[in-house]
């Protein structure tokens, strides 16, 4: 059987999202409690990064170890991809030994290309395109404050980005309304805005946009990659900060998430990280619980 790969959160159904979500609070429970598990003993799961990471990295190694059993950090720098070995190759040879692959690079089509050498999952740890492994996170973090998401609006603020991609994903398999609210020139992928028109909007003004949303998330203006970009885009981005004035105007109960790193006195001011409404470092945990689910989903499939 052709393994399950995780490239983008709607390679899950509704359904098994609300299964993998419901497993993961499961997990954290579980965890909290001192609950250990062997379920992964003997496995091993490559961790290709090409980009930084703080909490990714730290997520998966520490869900396999405590699950029984071991990540391997791949960098560019030290293995033969960085010495130009055809990713295809290397993904053969990762997929022989290894229980499973997960991969953070720039190009979303490498992954896909990655997926097809692999006899074992691919998880998408982060594209240029696409973070579903955040939003596993982001969704777990919600509807463990708030209950379910469905019929709610969920207001982006900020850069068209991976994240911003992906939330649009989250929105057709959850069925909740998103707007997002961008500068010219920084929308989401617009074929995603088409294929999801009637469910994600976009309103200019932040102000209108945050109206009525349950949840406001945000992420940096310049993403991995786009470091040249960083001046343009803090003019670009200068009225898209989110604070706590803002969220005054969504709904009194609304929550911010942020996937972080975040950039305090950017896109997000330095009190809204802290204020009770911010569940950001429920979120960051939330990574952790999310990909021991994932990795179950996957691994068990
Ligand atoms: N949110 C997130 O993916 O963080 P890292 O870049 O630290 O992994
Ligand atoms: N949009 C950001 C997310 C980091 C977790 C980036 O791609 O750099």
């Amino acid at each position: 059987m052709a393994a399950r790969h995780f490239l983008r959160l709607i390679d899950l159904s509704p359904e098994e999202l609300r299964a993998l979500l419901k497993r993961a609070s499961e997990l954290k429970i579980q965890q909290h409690n001192g609950l250990r598990h062997d379920l992964f003993k003997h496995y091993t799961l490559a961790m290709v990064f090409e980009k930084a990471s703080t909490r990714t990295r730290v997520s998966f190694e520490t869900a396999m170890i405590q699950l029984g059993g071991a990540a391997i950090f791949l960098s560019p720098n030290d293995t033969q991809l960085g010495r130009g070995e055809p990713v295809e190759d290397t993904t053969r040879v990762l997929a022989s030994m290894c229980d499973a692959i997960m991969v953070r690079t720039f190009a979303h089509e490498k992954i896909e290309r990655m997926a097809k050498y692999s006899k074992v999952p691919v998880i998408n740890a982060l594209t240029d395109d696409f973070h579903p492994c955040q939003l596993l996170a982001d969704l777990q973090t919600y509807q463990e404050h708030r209950g379910d998401i469905s019929g709610k609006t969920v207001c982006w603020v900020g850069d068209g980005n991976n994240m911003c991609n992906t939330f649009i994903d989250a929105a057709r398999l959850l069925d909740f309304e998103l707007v997002v609210s961008c500068p010219e020139g920084y929308e989401p992928m617009a074929s995603l805005l088409q294929e999801n028109r009637g469910r994600v909007r976009l309103v200019r003004k932040p102000e209108k946009a945050v109206k009525n949303a349950a949840l406001v998330a945000t992420d940096v203006w310049a993403s991995m990659g786009q470091e040249a970009e960083q001046q343009k885009r803090m003019a670009a981005f200068a009225d898209y900060q989110v604070n706590s004035a803002l969220m005054s105007q969504a709904q009194s109960d609304a929550l911010f998430l942020h996937c972080l790193p975040a950039h305090r006195g950017e896109e997000v001011s330095a009190e809204l990280i802290d204020a009770p409404n911010s569940v950001v470092w429920d979120e960051a945990e939330n990574r952790l619980h999310a990909q021991k689910a994932l990795l179950e989903f996957l691994l068990r499939n």
